[in-house]
């Protein structure tokens, strides 16, 4: 026996460390060549039960060749009541699968939709799916009518993010990548407001530093609110055209932000054109984009004094939220906590800031302040964010799904290098303010619009 056994061992233990190697030298190719074959027959093989184990599956009437049910009749006598034939049964017909196609993360699939199921059923089962195909997850990445895509990661795509912050176009920048694969663009012209909420040291004011390090080599004025005594932002200082880091420079840069969109207002009207794009290229506004650091600071109150402050600071802000959008003023929001405990304004802010990022969070509600109740698994993903991955977040924007997604790691010194490099591009605050003889627009009309902007 030991004359095939030694051999035998020899030849399973070459193999196994041929196949560490391997993994260890390119993982990626020893997924392509063996892995995937081997997942791909697994998933195959094993696909009517696991459809049927998270139910996906609807019953159909198909011929089989059957045997009736065994009657017993009696003490142990068993009679067949009829002989084997074919006959119309009932059974249980799992969606059909497509082709499962490889790709360097995992594989991704098509998915057929079986009568009345919605991309929602899938949605809701993804972690079913996941463990039935033992894979690290499975996200529905797409879909078209009557078809999901699905795609299946063996490892946690976001564990290391290397891509590079980048500039893709105006207004957009690239922050880092989704669970997906795909990279996490930040697109103001999409969704022109952003809530980045999460716990202390999760990850939000890094992804500050990627979005001003991405900004910063575009045609657009920064303008920062920090009232952590300004540690956050005043080393981007000569990128920025204005920066308040007390309270009352704040309601003054606030004024200023308000008149800026009065006088683009005057334009648009003087023009016709509904808003800054729809301009002549040779009229249309610098975009500013406004950078808030722990907005939480711009509501408390040390003292009942600040109450007047407070509110005029909250009514600002909305005011800019609701009608920054056409008029060329975006918002990106960060804070711990975001909610109605911060004062009365606070909530209707957020409802304007329609692109959410949610970090890691201490708290249920603080989630579900940022992402809203609608979908349960957006909520227990960004709980399940460990503390050791900080940057990583839960993101809703343009599309409205929400996906897992990590922020590229960006030092304040990278950041504060790149705001150096492109100080030059920075628009003075002065000039920006220069056409306010432009201005016909009366508080009255300020309000109306941004009544009309307001979601009901
Ligand atoms: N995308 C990332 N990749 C790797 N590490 C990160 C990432 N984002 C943040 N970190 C690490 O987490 C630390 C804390 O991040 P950051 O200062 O952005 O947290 P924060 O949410 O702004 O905290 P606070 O609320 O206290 O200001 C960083 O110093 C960095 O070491
Ligand atoms: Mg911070």
């Amino acid at each position: 026996m030991s004359d095939w056994l030694i051999p035998l061992a020899i030849t399973v233990a070459t193999a196994c460390t041929v196949l560490l190697a391997w993994r260890k030298l390119h993982s990626v190719s020893l997924w392509l060549a063996v892995g995937y074959p081997l997942k791909a027959l697994h998933v195959y093989f094993t696909w009517g039960n696991v459809a049927h184990g998270c139910t996906l599956t609807r019953k159909r009437r198909r011929w089989r060749y059957t045997l009736d049910g065994l009657p017993v009749l009696g003490h142990a006598s068993i009679t067949l009541s009829r002989k084997r034939k074919i006959r119309r049964v009932d059974i249980d017909k799992p969606p059909r699968l497509g082709i499962i196609r490889p790709c360097r993360l995992g594989f991704r699939v098509n998915v057929k939709l079986m009568d009345g199921q919605t991309p929602d059923d899938y949605a809701a089962r993804l972690s079913n799916l996941a463990h039935a195909w033992r894979v690290h997850s499975v996200r529905l990445i797409s879909w078209k009518p009557g078809r999901v895509t699905l795609l299946a990661t063996n490892g946690d795509p976001l564990a290391t993010v290397a891509t590079p912050v980048l500039s893709e176009g105006l207004l957009r920048v690239r922050v880092g990548l989704l669970e997906t694969g795909a990279p996490w663009v930040l697109d103001f012209r999409t969704v022109p407001h952003w809530l980045n909420t999460g716990a202390t040291q999760s990850g939000k004011s890094t992804l500050l530093n990627a979005l001003i390090t991405g900004l910063s080599a575009q045609p657009v004025a920064l303008v920062g609110f920090d009232l952590k005594g300004g540690v956050e932002l005043t080393s981007y200082g000569r990128r920025l055209s204005a920066i308040a880091t007390e309270r009352a420079e704040c309601l003054g840069l606030l004024d200023d932000l308000i008149c800026l969109v009065k006088t683009r207002m005057a334009l648009c009207r003087t023009n016709k054109a509904r808003n800054v794009w729809k301009l002549p290229e040779d009229l249309r506004p610098t975009p500013v984009v406004v950078l808030v650091d722990e907005v939480a600071e711009l509501f408390l109150m040390a003292h009942k004094g600040e109450k007047d402050e407070i509110a005029s600071t909250a009514t600002a802000l909305l005011r800019l939220a609701q009608l920054g959008r056409a008029f060329g003023v975006y918002l990106f929001v960060c804070g711990q906590r975001v909610g109605s405990d911060l004062g009365p304004g606070v909530t209707a802010l957020r409802s304007q800031l329609s692109g959410r990022v949610c970090h890691r969070v201490n708290d249920p509600e603080t989630a579900t302040m940022t992402l809203g109740d609608s979908d349960p698994a957006a909520l227990d993903a960004a709980r399940q964010i460990p503390a050791n991955m900080p940057g990583t977040a839960i993101v809703v924007g343009e599309d409205g799904r929400w996906y897992r997604a990590r922020s590229v790691y960006v030092s304040e010194e990278v950041a504060e290098a790149a705001a150096q490099a492109h100080a030059d591009l920075a628009p003075k605050w002065a000039d920006l303010l220069t056409a306010a003889d432009l201005l016909t627009v009366t508080d009255a009309e300020l309000e109306a619009l941004a009544r009309e902007g307001e979601p009901t």
